[in-house]
């Protein structure tokens, strides 16, 4: 794309790309292309942000949500973005169907999303002449398979529209390992979004003493936290040389703000302290040491995960004996998880021979 300079010329190209669905408009790809490849605080200008919003309070209800969004993106090019904003939590969270549907078909709707977002990956020209093009296409078809796994199921999982797929890849910077970066980030922000809706109806469960209940949803918090090492092994791909050339432009965007991630902790912890509390009904009893082991796993899983990230953000933070970033230093004082070890012992029913049952 050539370089725009005035507002009318960004109005008017913003104003084509955002006529159509995307495929069908070239104007669009361009654009995105543009985006992809210099970074949106690359493009970033006074222009860009003046003829974004114009554009927005003009015509701002014509667009697809997906475009509207890009262009509230654009309407800040230039500044650090907020991590809700840097991630596209809006754009990719409004692809959910909001309904009341069942613990599974949230995993399912989460996890068909995940598979979208990094198959584009593969499709991107931009990666195409990735020096680790091998291990990157290795990783994401191993994530695909996974996320396979999860495809059986009666209601169809809500395909997530193309539009929402390719607006989310925005890049701040014009290192193309960011783009790989991005999609690590969106897919684990996925993973705690889900997963802290369906903690916070376990809480609910568990509130109303229904024990079967909370088993199915913590069933699916653990499936879900599941993806999240094979994650990070994603990004094996991108190099340290890379990652410190794009770092200071998402300094900002600090996953500090992960409003989901601070959930999900925090509902783990919450739920080891009322798990066992005593008003279940003892037809419930049962199904408590079920209950506890999945809730232990669930937290296993957020603390191994805590770690690999702590030990990701050493190496490429360079961190050693003599040199340690500030982040890195603030991350190994930090426990997310409290106190609550994983290796609480269940709570365990017991009925004597008159039928009474007590739990210890
Ligand atoms: C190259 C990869 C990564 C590096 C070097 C890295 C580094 C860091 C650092 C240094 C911090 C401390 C806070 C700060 O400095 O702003 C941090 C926090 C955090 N990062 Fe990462 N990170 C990486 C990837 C990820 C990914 C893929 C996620 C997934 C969402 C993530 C989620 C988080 C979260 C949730 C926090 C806040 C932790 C808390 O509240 O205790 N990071 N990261």
């Amino acid at each position: 794309m050539t370089q725009l300079s005035s507002t009318n010329e960004w109005y008017r190209k913003l104003k084509r790309a955002g006529q159509a669905r995307i495929e069908e408009n070239e104007g669009m790809e361009d654009l995105l292309g543009a985006i992809r490849k210099q970074g949106v605080y690359g493009l970033g200008s006074s222009e860009l942000r003046e003829a974004s919003a114009t554009l927005l309070q003009e015509q701002g209800t014509h667009f697809s949500h997906a475009v509207r969004w890009l262009f509230k993106r654009l309407q800040h090019a230039g500044l650090p973005p907020s991590y809700p904003c840097y991630v596209g939590t809006e754009v990719l969270n409004a692809s959910w169907t909001e309904a009341a549907v069942g613990s599974g078909q949230v995993a399912k709707h989460t996890v068909r999303l995940i598979y979208e977002l990094l198959a584009y990956l593969l499709e991107v020209p931009e990666l195409q002449d990735h020096p680790r093009r091998v291990l990157l296409q290795q990783r994401v078809e191993e994530l695909m398979e996974k996320c396979r796994e999860h495809s059986f199921s009666s209601v169809p999982p809500d395909t997530p529209s193309a539009d929402v797929v390719k607006v989310s890849l925005l890049p701040e910077s014009s290192v193309s390992d960011e783009l790989i970066f991005l999609r690590v980030v969106q897919s684990t922000e996925l993973v705690f979004h889900a997963a802290a809706r369906l903690t916070a109806r376990t809480l609910e469960a568990i509130a109303y003493s229904d024990a079967v209940e909370a088993m199915g949803t913590l069933h699916w918090v653990v499936c879900l936290e599941s993806f999240l090492l094979p994650l990070l092994r994603l990004l094996a791909p991108m190099s340290v040389e890379h990652w410190l050339e794009l770092r200071p432009l998402i300094v900002r965007p600090s996953a500090i703000q992960s409003i989901s991630f601070h959930h999900l902790s925090t509902q783990l912890n919450e739920l080891h302290r009322i798990l066992n509390h005593p008003r279940y009904a003892s037809c419930q009893h049962a199904y408590l040491p079920g209950c506890q082991d999945l809730l232990n796993r669930a937290s296993k899983a957020m603390s191994t995960w805590y770690k690999a990230h702590t030990r990701i953000a050493t190496k490429y933070g360079q961190a050693s004996h003599d040199y340690k970033p500030e982040g890195v230093r603030w991350l190994e004082t930090q426990c997310p998880l409290g106190t609550v070890t994983a290796e609480k012992p269940a709570v365990m029913a017991e009925e004597d021979e008159g039928g009474r049952v007590s739990v210890r």
